[in-house]
């Protein structure tokens, strides 16, 4: 097998079996306003939202999590069919390994199942400054028939990885220069430890997902990938706390994706308060997926739903729009 599919698996066999998550998002930090004559019906409680031109039911995308094994493509494929049941974003896992062995692209397509979702590509930006550019952005795009790209900054991760890829110098230029050529929609995305005002303003992208500190985390995952257990440990509390990115990103007039240890519907709630146009969710949807397949995945945002529609009640939001400014902080 080769060593990127290898990796992804042990990836998924690692944040299936041991404790990867670390830090705090900050939720517990952040009120809503309570109402308690909310003046309208649970029924008409409307969660849908736009998002990068497309109408979800829901602000929130399934993360990136896998591609390039057979084992990915299930997976891939069963929570494609919920994303398109429920209407709600999907981000394939990163696909370099199917630009470098076009045999691998079967695993990412989920097209098929899910004709009508938002459907994220992915590829990492480090790779910009390894061989990648313009064209394989657009293939990746291509390869899926995806509406936006995400390309994905991990230097924490990429540092710990025995294997990672440590050359970022002038990947700022690049990103820009992707965004710039390139037809669709670039989202800059983290993976663990938040995106500060001053890089987000460096970037012309489309939109951020913040990635904060406080979901599952990279330093742990990849510390005990390469027995460095200790240093990832170290690390593990290190960059912005989800709540915090989404602060300082708000404002800058770009959509936001609220992700990094988003585990509710009131945690969604208090996330698109504080500006987020939608959460992302990564690791309990694999969870959920191992224990119940399609039927797991459905459930678990199910409830993620019902619980974002109670906290919108409780304060007096009939739309996702009308919960902007109820959020304050402890
Ligand atoms: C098993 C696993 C594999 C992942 N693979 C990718 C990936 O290929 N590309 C990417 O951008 N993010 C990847 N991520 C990161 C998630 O998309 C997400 O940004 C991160 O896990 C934070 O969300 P969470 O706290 O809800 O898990 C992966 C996450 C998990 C759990």
């Amino acid at each position: 097998m080769r060593k990127i599919n290898h990796r992804k698996l042990e990836h998924i066999r690692i944040c299936l079996t041991e404790e990867v998550e670390a830090g705090s998002p900050g939720f517990e930090k952040v009120r809503l306003a309570h109402d308690a004559l909310p003046e309208l019906d649970f029924d008409e409680i409307d969660t849908s939202c736009e998002f990068l031109g497309k109408t979800l039911d829901s602000p929130i995308i399934i993360e990136a999590l896998t591609g390039g094994a057979d084992e990915s493509k299930e997976i891939n494929q069963d929570i494609a069919r919920v994303a398109q049941k429920l209407n709600v974003g999907f981000s394939v896992g990163s696909q370099r390994a199917a630009i470098e062995d076009a045999a691998l692209e079967q695993t990412y397509k989920v097209r098929d199942v899910a004709p009508d979702i938002f459907l994220i590509a992915n590829l990492g930006a480090v790779q910009l400054n390894y061989g990648l550019g313009v064209a394989e952005c657009e293939r990746a795009v291509e390869m899926i028939s995806a509406d936006a790209i995400a390309l994905h900054v991990n230097p924490l991760q990429e540092l710990i990885q025995a294997e990672g890829n440590r050359n970022f110098k002038g990947l700022v230029g690049k990103i820009n220069g992707v965004a710039k050529k390139i037809k669709s929609p670039v989202i800059l995305k983290e993976v663990g430890c938040g995106i500060s005002r001053e890089t987000a303003r460096k970037l012309k992208v489309s939109a951020y997902d913040v990635g904060g500190l406080g979901g599952t985390n990279w330093a742990l995952v990849e510390g005990i990938r390469s027995g460095r257990q200790d240093t990832g440990r170290v690390f593990s509390t290190w960059g912005i706390p989800t709540v915090e990115s989404v602060i300082e990103l708000s404002g800058l007039e770009k959509p936001v994706i609220a992700s990094g240890g988003v585990r509710s519907g009131l945690d969604a709630a208090k996330a698109i308060a504080l500006g987020a146009s939608c959460v992302g969710i990564a690791l309990p949807v694999l969870k959920a997926w191992e224990e119940g397949r399609t039927k797991g995945v459905e459930c678990y945002l199910e409830r993620i739903v019902e619980e974002l529609k109670i906290s919108m009640f409780l304060s007096g939001a009939r739309k996702i729009g009308d919960l902007s400014g109820k959020a304050s902080l402890n």
